[in-house]
């Protein structure tokens, strides 16, 4: 028996929908913890592309339950489009495949509007949402005044609660963010609506995780966006509003820290971030573009292009320290294909001083100039490899120097979209 929980080890999409997918193979229950529809993966299955916003990409397979951990926030409309396309294409066949916890966190329309307007009023300090409500949802789960999935399922508490809630709301849309006030009854009706077709997902992701554990089955933790995102050890205030490390795991889904076999961090062979905040490595010329197009670096929820830029083993460590990883796993190798040199960021120039940590202080990260190691490039495709052995020398060499880098060993490579195009050397399951 093994629990494993996959974390982002950067700024998120990393490719962890992947990774999980494949995963997913050697667990009895994938379970999300975190954040909500702010996160987004795009699956190949096939020749067929799926994108789930919220769902667990374990969804995919037959048999495996999916669970929505306590720690989400859910959006109910945004989760019945994603089970209607689901049964669409011939998935979730059986009800009981997908459960979503009584705690849940709903993400309400004011939330939204919220986010919205406070990114838009904010000029040069806005964070760079996603716009899906992500942060106010928190904030409310925080300050005690949310409303969670099981008050959905029950009218007249819910109904109860948007009245009592709604004034203050639309005091805040109306005279501070200058928005259209939300009318209450059709609120009501509308998520009263989405309560009664999500009912039968309703279930308790402690208690049947920790049954899980009792009967020796493997979880599968899939996390969303990025270590650098954390609202607690991410480059704040440009993070989300969610425990994005391994220990968020824990607190949502109801699992002790006990029970967590392995941590896998998910990274990609360069880096991308979305949104606002400081990027040490991020190219801004050509070599950036190239990443872009190369990697598709475009995002799975807004479309927005990515900023790319050079693997920066700093911001890694960093990742390997605060999530106690005990492997990577390295995507989209083959972006890197043709290149002739490649950089990876090993220390910070600061006002003439070396800095080998990524730095805590945002005012000091800001002006932080990468040192870069140049190594070669394998400049081949790496297609035809099905092993590390078999991989291009120079690939391994480039492996080699980001164990060294982190101190982590890589345990899965991926070097393309596909489930065949992934090279596993050690299964955190075993
Ligand atoms: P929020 O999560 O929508 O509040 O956005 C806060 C920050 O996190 C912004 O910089 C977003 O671009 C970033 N972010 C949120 N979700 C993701 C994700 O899934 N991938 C990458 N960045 C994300």
């Amino acid at each position: 028996m093994a629990n494993v929980i996959i974390v982002g080890a950067q700024w998120g999409d990393e490719g962890k929908g992947k990774v999980v997918d494949i995963y997913t193979e050697y667990a009895n229950d994938v379970v999300r913890y975190q954040g909500g529809n702010n996160a987004g993966h795009t699956l190949v299955v096939g020749n067929e592309k799926t994108v789930l916003h919220l769902i667990p990409s374990g969804i995919l397979h037959e048999g495996k339950r999916c669970i929505i951990g306590n720690g989400v926030v859910l959006d109910p409309k945004v989760i019945l489009e994603e089970i209607d396309k689901l049964k669409k294409k011939g998935y979730l066949k059986n009800d009981s495949q997908l459960v979503i916890d009584a705690n849940v966190h709903i993400i309400m329309p004011y939330h939204k509007a919220i986010d919205i307007a406070r990114e838009s009023n904010s000029g040069s300090r806005k964070i760079g949402t996603t716009g899906r409500g992500i942060g106010p949802t928190y904030e409310d789960k925080i300050g005690r005044r949310g409303i969670r999935f099981i008050d959905l399922l029950r009218p007249e508490i819910f109904a109860r609660k948007v009245k009592e809630l709604l004034p203050e709301k639309n005091f805040i849309l109306e005279k501070m963010l200058g928005c259209a006030a939300l009318d209450e009854q059709a609120l009501i009706d509308e998520y009263v609506a989405y309560g009664q077709q999500l009912g039968k997902y309703l279930g308790s992701s402690s208690k049947l995780l920790n049954q899980s554990i009792k009967e020796k089955k493997n979880i599968l933790f899939e996390g969303a966006q990025g270590s650098l995102l954390d609202v607690d050890h991410g480059t704040y205030p440009y993070v989300t509003s969610s425990s994005t490390i391994a220990g968020g795991a824990c607190t949502g889904s109801g699992v002790g820290p006990r029970f967590i076999d392995a941590v896998v961090g998910i990274s990609k062979a360069y880096v991308t971030r979305v949104g606002e905040g400081p990027f040490p490595t991020e190219l801004t010329d050509e070599m950036g573009e190239k990443l872009r197009q190369a990697g598709q670096e475009f995002g799975a929820t807004t479309g927005r292009p990515r900023r790319c830029g050079w693997f920066d083993a700093g911001a890694l460590r960093e990742a390997v320290r605060t999530n106690g990883l005990t492997g990577l796993a390295i995507t989209k190798m083959d972006v890197l294909n043709d290149l002739e040199t490649i950089k990876i960021c090993t220390a910070y120039s600061y006002r003439g001083e070396m800095l080998e940590d990524f730095p805590q202080d945002l005012e000091v990260l800001k002006e932080c100039k990468p040192v870069y190691e140049e190594i070669d490039g394998w400049n081949c495709e790496l297609s035809g490899a099905t092993s590390f052995e078999t991989l291009p020398q120079k690939a391994q060499d480039y492996l080699r120097k980001l164990e060294q880098v982190t101190g982590c060993p890589v345990v899965l490579v991926s070097i393309g979209p596909r489930r065949s195009e992934t090279i596993q050397i050690i299964n955190p399951f075993n």
